[in-house]
C-alpha cells in the first residue's frame, strides 16, 4: 500500500520524483526513498517519515541525474528502496514466496542488506540481469519467479536511459510525456505534467525512456496499447484556502452531488437492465464503500423489491456459495485499487456473474475489470477518510434505484442547497467536538436506513481523531452496549423524522437515563438531546448524505483539535491495495 514514482527526463529528474511523491503521500507515509542513477552511479536517499521532513533533512531533490525512481511507504515488511550494485528497485505490494527466494540467492552468495520482501526484487533483477544483459528481458525473468502481488520500478546503473517495471495485482501506469516519461502507482503523481496514462494489465512489463514506451507480455511479445487522457486536472488537487484535503473535499459536496448525479443515461438504463434481469444481485465493497453498499440494499429490497445479499469485500469468498452465472454482482469503490474487493470480483467472475461497479477512479483496476461502471464523477479525493466519495456513491445508488423504481430523484439544485444547509451546522459540531475531544469513547446509532450512517460516523471519528468509536443499531442498545453507558459518554444519535423517528428516540432517552450526552442529528429539535444538530427536512432517500456532513466535520474538528494530521492519520493509507 505504497506510492511508486519512476521518471526519465532530458533534465534533473529528482525534483520531479519528489513533486510526484508528495502528490501520492496519501498511499502511505511511514517512509520514503529517492534513487537516480548518473554517471553510472546509482544514488539512493531514504529515511522514514514525512516526505516534507526526509527533504529538509536530507535535500532527496538534490541528487543528480535524469533518470530516477521513488517511493513512499505503507510498512509492511522492513526498510524502503532496495538496491543492489547495478540495480535499484521500488515496490508496492507483497511478495509472498520472498523467504524462499532468499534463501536460493543466499544460496548463490548473495548478501541481503535488509528484512523487506522488496529487496528480492533487486537481487532476481540483477542475477538475471548479468546473465541476459538485458534489462526488459531480466525483468520478466524476475517476475516470473514473484509470488504475490506487486508493481515495482527498477533502475539500471548501465542503463541510464530507461526504467524497466511490472505489475501483478498492485497498480502500475505510465505517463506519457513530451520530452519525459513516467511509471507510477497513481495517475496523481504525474497529473502536473500530462494527462495521457498508459494503463498498464495484469502480468505485463514496460520499459520507460525519455522519448518512448514499450509494453510486454511475460513471453516478451510487444502489446500495443493506446494512453487515455483521464478526466483530472491539476486544479483538483489544490487544498485551496483549506487547511487540508479532507475539510476541503468536504465542502466540494454541494458540487460533487450533483455530479455525481451526471450519469450516461445509456449507462445507467444498461445498468438498471443487468439488475432488472439478474437471478441473483450482491453488493460488496470495504471501509466506507461498504456502508454505501448497505444503503444501495436497503432501497433495493424495500424501494425495488430486489433481494439482495451485501457483503464485506475479504468476506466476499465465504459467502459467495450462491454467486452464479444468473447473478449480478455490484462493486463499490472510491480507488477501485482495494485488494480484497478485487479478490472478491475475480471469484464472482469464475462462478460467471456479471460485475457492475460504482468506482471513483476512472482507469483503476476495477473499473477495467468490470462489465460495467458508473463513475462516482466527485474529483481526485486526497484525504485518507473517505467523504465527498461516499455522498457520491449514495447519490448514484439512489439513482440505480430510483430508475429501476421509475421514480424521478429530484433535481441536483435541491440536493445542492441542502447540502451546503447541512455544512452550515460547522460552527455547532465545531463546538461539540472541541468539548468532547478528550472522551475515550464515542457511540454512533441510528434504525434502519441510519444504521449504516452510523456506522460511517463511527468510522470517520477512529480513522481521524483515533478515539475508540462503535456505530450501531439503535435496537441493539440494550442487548449489551448500554451498559457501558456511563455519565457523560458523548452518544451521536442519527434521527431525522420518519418510520424509526420514535424508536429511536425513546432509546436516546435510555442513553440519556445513564448520563450520556445525547447528540442529535435531525430535521426536528428535542429535549432529549443534549446538542442539537440540524439537518434540512429531505426525502429519506436523501438523508444519508446530508446526515454524512456533520459526521465528517465532527471526526474533522476533533482531530484538529487534538492536533492529528486529518489527511495522513496514523498507519492508514488512501487505498488498501494488500489483502
Ligand atoms: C474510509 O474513510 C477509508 N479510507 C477506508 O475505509 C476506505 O473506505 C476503504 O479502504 C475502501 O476503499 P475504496 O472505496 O477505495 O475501495
Amino acid at each position: 500500500m505504497c506510492g511508486i514514482i519512476g521518471c526519465v527526463n532530458d533534465e534533473a529528474v529528482a525534483p520531479i520524483l519528489l513533486q510526484g511523491l508528495k502528490r501520492v503521500e496519501y498511499r502511505g507515509y511511514d517512509s520514503a526513498g529517492v534513487a537516480t542513477v548518473s554517471e553510472s552511479v546509482i544514488r539512493v536517499t531514504k529515511a522514514a517519515g514525512r516526505i516534507d521532513d526526509i527533504e529538509r533533512k536530507y535535500g532527496l531533490s538534490t541528487l543528480t541525474g535524469t533518470t530516477g525512481i521513488a517511493h513512499t511507504r505503507w510498512a509492511t515488511h522492513g526498510g524502503v528502496t532496495d538496491r543492489r550494485e547495478r540495480v535499484a528497485i521500488v515496490h508496492n505490494g507483497i511478495i509472498e514466496n520472498y523467504l524462499e527466494l532468499k534463501k536460493q540467492l543466499r544460496a548463490k552468495g548473495h548478501i541481503f542488506k535488509s528484512e523487506t520482501d522488496s529487496e528480492v526484487i533487486a537481487h532476481l533483477i540483477e542475477a538475471e540481469y548479468r546473465q541476459a544483459k538485458d534489462p526488459v528481458k531480466a525483468t520478466i525473468l524476475a517476475a516470473k519467479k514473484l509470488k504475490g502481488q506487486y508493481a515495482f520500478a527498477a533502475l539500471f546503473q548501465d542503463a541510464p536511459e530507461l526504467i524497466t517495471g511490472a505489475r501483478k495485482d498492485a497498480p502500475l501506469l505510465i505517463g506519457v510525456g513530451d520530452t519525459k516519461n513516467f511509471i507510477a502507482s497513481d495517475v496523481l503523481a504525474f497529473i502536473e505534467h500530462t494527462d495521457r496514462t498508459i494503463f498498464l494489465d495484469n502480468q505485463e512489463v514496460v520499459k520507460v525512456t525519455n522519448r518512448s514506451v514499450e509494453i510486454f507480455d511475460m513471453n516478451g511479445r510487444p502489446v500495443r496499447r493506446k494512453p487515455t487522457q483521464v478526466a483530472w486536472e491539476l486544479a483538483d488537487l489544490s487544498k485551496m484556502d483549506y487547511a487540508h484535503y479532507t475539510l476541503k473535499e468536504i465542502h466540494e459536496q454541494p458540487k460533487t452531488v450533483v455530479s455525481a448525479m451526471m450519469q450516461n443515461e445509456e449507462k445507467l438504463a444498461e445498468f438498471v437492465e443487468k439488475i432488472r434481469g439478474a437471478r441473483s444481485v450482491f453488493v460488496t465493497a470495504a471501509g466506507t464503500s461498504y456502508h454505501a453498499g448497505l444503503l444501495l440494499k436497503y432501497r433495493l429490497e424495500r424501494d425495488a423489491a430486489i433481494r439482495c445479499e451485501v457483503t464485506l469485500a475479504g468476506e466476499f469468498r465465504e459467502h459467495s456459495e450462491f454467486v452464479d452465472g444468473g447473478s449480478v454482482v455490484i462493486a463499490l469503490s472510491q480507488s477501485g485499487e482495494t485488494a480484497d474487493l478485487l479478490e472478491a470480483i475475480r471469484e464472482a467472475k469464475k462462478k460467471g456473474a456479471k460485475i457492475l461497479s460504482l468506482v471513483n477512479a476512472a482507469g483503476s483496476t476495477l473499473a477495467r475489470e468490470s462489465d460495467l461502471t458508473l463513475l462516482l464523477n466527485c474529483g481526485p479525493e486526497v484525504g485518507v477518510a473517505a467523504t465527498k466519495s461516499f455522498t457520491a456513491q449514495v447519490v448514484v445508488a439512489n439513482l440505480i434505484v430510483d430508475n429501476l423504481v421509475g421514480s424521478g430523484n429530484g433535481g441536483g439544485e435541491e440536493v445542492a442547497r441542502m447540502v451546503e444547509e447541512a455544512l452550515s451546522s460547522e460552527p455547532t459540531v465545531k463546538e461539540i467536538a472541541r468539548m468532547y475531544r478528550e472522551r475515550s469513547d464515542f457511540y454512533f446509532i441510528g434504525r434502519g436506513y441510519h444504521y449504516p450512517v452510523a456506522l460511517e460516523g463511527a468510522l470517520k471519528m477512529k480513522e481521524l481523531s483515533y478515539i475508540h468509536a462503535e456505530g450501531m443499531a439503535a435496537s441493539e442498545l440494550k442487548h449489551g452496549t448500554l451498559a457501558l453507558i456511563e455519565e457523560g459518554t458523548p452518544v451521536v444519535v442519527i434521527n431525522p423524522r420518519g418510520e424509526t423517528h420514535a424508536d429511536t428516540l425513546s432509546n436516546a432517552e435510555e442513553l440519556k437515563a445513564r448520563g450520556a450526552r445525547v447528540i442529535g442529528i435531525s430535521d426536528e429539535p428535542s429535549e432529549v438531546y443534549t446538542h442539537f444538530i440540524k439537518i434540512p427536512r429531505a426525502k429519506e432517500s436523501l438523508t444519508p448524505v446530508l446526515e454524512a456532513i456533520p459526521l465528517q466535520l465532527m471526526a474533522y474538528w476533533t482531530a484538529v483539535e487534538k492536533r492529528n494530521d486529518p489527511d495522513y492519520p496514523r498507519n492508514l493509507a488512501k487505498s488498501v491495495t494488500v489483502k
